[in-house]
């Protein structure tokens, strides 16, 4: 298969981007308040690819003059302790964002834990309070994939104004504000899951499709129409997305690649929003 750079969404370079625009913000927001933005990012248990996931976001903190909190729990914190953890972060002046890595172990009530991060430190838009906010299109921190194909659907120059967009997967960080965002920007959208019927031929009438599925190469390319842009938001073991990327590759008009695709726009959409969440706690107007 002979790769036309033109039909890739580089989402590295996106990324890059975005990063420079948020040490620009750090910058000014140390400069006017004295403060450097801060994340907290909260970790629990021992899962391997969590603990990468957190190491990589603070790092890109580090890039860009943020500073990170770790708070690293054992498997077996109860749902109280957590709480605690949050609430005692949502108080401290000096966190403007909180992230909690997610799964947390299953015994956790994680929707518990997840509420008791405040709005305006929802940095990775995980709360009811942002998810409802997405839906009716109020100003929020939304949930950083969704955010971040958004972000790439417009630097590709996109239409999604009366295109008909399928989005496979209804997850509350990732389906389901998806949709809310590509509803908000008037596309028309089926929202699709594992019940869904006849799914292919939905995908074959779809302009836009976004896999959030969670199943290596699930989306085949036969059922791509021919000029569809497909964003793979997947992310499966050995670098693998959610759509079979070699069969998509040929009827696609644009598709991001896995990877390089929509995972780094979410660590930058992460980094940006603490940006944001910082300068609109410290009272520094910014871009
Ligand atoms: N790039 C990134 O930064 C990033 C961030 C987060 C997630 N991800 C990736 O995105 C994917 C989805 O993540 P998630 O957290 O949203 O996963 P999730 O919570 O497991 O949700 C998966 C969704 O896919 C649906 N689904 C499962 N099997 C299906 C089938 N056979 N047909 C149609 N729909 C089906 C499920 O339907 P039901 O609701 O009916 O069960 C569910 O709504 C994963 O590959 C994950 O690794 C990537």
């Amino acid at each position: 298969m002979t790769i036309n750079p033109a039909k890739l969404m580089d989402g590295q370079a996106l990324a890059r981007r975005v990063l420079e625009g948020a040490k620009a913000k750090v910058e000014k927001i140390r400069a006017a308040s004295g403060m450097t933005p801060t994340l907290a990012t909260v970790l629990v248990g021992d899962d391997r690819a969590s603990a990468t996931y957190v190491r990589m976001k603070r790092k890109r903190c580090e890039d860009v003059g943020m500073r990170s909190v770790a708070i690293e729990l054992p498997a077996d914190t109860t749902t109280e302790r957590l709480v605690a953890q949050i609430r005692e972060l949502a108080a401290d002046p000096a966190v403007h964002g909180i992230l909690v890595q997610h799964p947390v172990p299953a015994p956790i009530d994680k929707r518990a834990v997840f509420e008791t991060i405040p709005a305006e430190k929802d940095v990775d838009g995980v709360t009811s309070t942002t998810l409802g906010r997405i839906i009716l299109g109020m100003p929020a921190f939304g949930s950083c994939t969704p955010k971040g194909i958004m972000r790439l659907l417009q630097e590709y120059h996109v239409v999604l104004d009366g295109a008909y967009a399928v989005v496979i997967g209804r997850s509350p960080i990732l389906g389901r504000p998806m949709a809310s965002m590509l509803i908000n920007a008037h596309a028309t959208v089926t929202l699709c899951h594992s019940r869904t019927r006849s799914l292919p031929s939905l995908v074959r009438g779809a302009d836009i499709v976004i896999a959030a599925v969670g199943h290596p190469r699930f989306v085949q390319g036969g059922w791509i129409k021919v000029g569809a842009v497909v964003i793979d938001a997947g992310y499966n073991e050995g670098n693998v997305g959610d759509v079979d990327f070699a069969g998509a590759y040929e009827p696609a008009s644009l598709i991001t690649p896995v990877p390089g695709g929509v995972g780094p726009m979410t660590i930058a959409m992460l980094i940006d929003q603490t940006a944001d969440a910082a300068g609109l706690q410290l009272g520094v107007a910014l871009p």
